[in-house]
Order: structure tokens, then C-alpha cells, then sequence
């Protein structure tokens, strides 16, 4: 840890860390034209964020994080030439990496519909994968070719498919705790922090579902120059507001009752 981030991490309750942290990685672009580069040496860029930010998320114990590398539309709507760097970049990312991860601990999955991915790539996701199965510490989950809205869909599939297979549709039953169970994250927490780089305030088709009760926190950093230390700086934020899931916060429930009584 270099002296910034103990700095920070000094300021922080370590009971309360977030369990799972989703992060929208967000200005690769705009940090290259800044610089007068192609687009693809933003992306280049955001390699080290990664990896700085997925180390620092390890080394104070945060139980998952979840990076949105590359959504549905990206894949559709982005020229065939960025797409397929951007296979070849996380290609090579996930065999450089492996080393790194199983030195700290790190188990990796995925989320998103894999299948539509090339081949070598999928290939190398499920050798990357599988080399880091038999880690217990934080899960580091790629969204890659995710979208919420087919999530969604796909584990409505899912719960008609598990049904049918199951004594017939009389026995399908619907509550959040079965969409839950079919979703990709079935085996995550939800996110209690969701951080979205370079400003942009919106959530872009991202764990639509799970995000209901998170803290929102944007911070105009550009995703190429966003470092463990920024991640803690969003920890500290997150510490400071008080969560309440719909409810009231204490002083209100005190405020809100006094004058029943006293009309009594
Ligand atoms: C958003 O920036 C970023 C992406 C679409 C790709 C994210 C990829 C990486 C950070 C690098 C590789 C990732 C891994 C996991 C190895 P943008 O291009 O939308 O930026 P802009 O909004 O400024 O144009």
C-alpha cells in the first residue's frame, strides 16, 4: 500500500467495508482523445486501473467486486476493430493475470452471455476460471457481453425451464427470491456500492436488479486513471452515508413519534 492509500484506509471502519463492490468503468475514450490517441490506447490504459484497483480491493478484504467490462451494446454498437482489440486486450489480460490472482487469492468468474463470445476467447475465460477456482478469497466477477435487461430475460427462461422440468407449470412459483436464484449473480451478494467512473450518472443496463438498495457514487475520474486509492476513496464516501432499505433513519422515527404521543 503506497502512503495515499494507507492514508485513507487509516479513515476507514473495517466492519463495515461493502461486501461486494460493482464498479462501470467508464472514459477510456475520452482519456485517449485527451491525449490525442486512438481510443484503443484508452482501453490499453485501463488495464493498469484494473489491476491496481482488483489488488486493492483484495488487500483490505472486500469480498466481490464486480467490473463492467463490456456490455451488449458495446458489442453491437462499437466498430469490429475496437471490439476485437478489446477481446485481444482481455485475452492477454487474463493470461498475464493468472499468476497475480492466485497469489492473492482471488477466484474469477463471469457474468454476461459468454456463449456469443469468439471462441479463443472463451476458451481462455474458462482456462482462467478454472486455474482460480480454488481461491477463497474475493470473487472478481467480469461482466463481459452483460446486459441487466437479458439477465433478466434469461432467468425468466430459466424459472419456465426449471418448471417445466420440474412436475409442470402448477409448480412454478415467482417471488424475488426465485428470480434471485436464477440470475447470473445467484451466488453473490448484492452490491452495496456501485462507483461509475468519468461522471457519467447513469446505470447503462448494469445489475439492474441487484443495484436497488446500493450507494451510488460517480466520481469524474477517468477510468485509464482511477487506482486502488480511489477505490478506497469511494469506501470512505460509502462509510459515511447511512443505508436504510426503504425505512426510516433513527432521528426520524424519534421526530415521527413524539407528536403521536402528544397528542395522545
Ligand atoms: C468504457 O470506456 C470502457 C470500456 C467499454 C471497456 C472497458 C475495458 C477495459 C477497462 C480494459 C480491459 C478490461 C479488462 C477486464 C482487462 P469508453 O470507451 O466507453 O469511454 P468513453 O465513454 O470516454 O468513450
Amino acid at each position: 500500500m503506497d502512503r495515499k492509500e494507507a492514508e485513507v484506509y487509516r479513515q476507514l471502519d473495517p466492519e463495515r467495508l461493502p461486501s461486494h463492490i460493482a464498479i462501470i468503468m467508464d472514459g477510456n475514450g475520452r482519456w485517449a482523445k485527451r491525449r490525442h490517441m486512438p481510443r484503443v490506447a484508452g482501453h490499453r490504459a485501463g488495464v493498469a486501473a484494473v489491476r491496481s484497483t482488483v489488488e486493492t480491493a483484495a488487500r483490505v478484504g472486500i469480498h466481490a467486486l464486480t467490473l463492467y467490462a463490456f456490455s451488449e451494446e458495446n458489442w453491437r454498437k462499437r466498430p469490429k476493430s475496437e471490439v476485437d482489440f478489446l477481446m485481444r486486450l482481455l485475452s492477454r489480460y487474463l493470461k498475464a493475470e493468472v499468476p497475480t490472482l492466485n497469489k492473492n487469492n482471488i477466484r474469477l468468474e463471469y457474468i454476461g452471455r459468454q456463449h456469443e463470445l469468439p471462441d479463443d476467447v472463451q476458451e481462455r475465460m474458462e482456462w482462467a476460471r478454472e486455474s482460480t477456482a480454488r481461491n477463497t478469497g474475493t470473487v472478481l466477477t467480469l461482466a463481459l457481453n452483460y446486459s441487466a435487461r437479458s439477465e433478466l430475460v434469461d432467468a425468466f427462461r430459466s424459472m419456465v425451464n426449471a418448471a417445466s422440468q420440474n412436475g409442470g407449470f402448477e409448480h412454478l412459483r415467482i417471488d424475488e427470491h426465485t428470480v434471485g436464484r436464477h440470475l447470473y449473480t445467484r451466488n453473490l451478494p448484492d452490491p452495496d456500492l456501485v462507483v461509475r467512473t468519468s461522471g457519467e450518472m447513469r446505470l447503462s443496463n448494469f445489475l439492474l436488479w441487484q443495484l436497488a438498495y446500493a450507494e451510488i457514487y460517480v466520481t469524474p475520474t477517468l477510468w485509464p486513471d482511477f487506482r486502488g486509492v480511489h477505490l478506497l476513496e469511494a469506501i470512505a464516501e460509502y462509510q459515511k452515508r447511512e443505508r436504510r432499505y426503504g425505512g426510516l433513519n433513527h432521528g426520524d422515527v424519534r421526530a415521527q413519534a413524539e407528536p403521536l404521543k402528544a397528542h395522545k
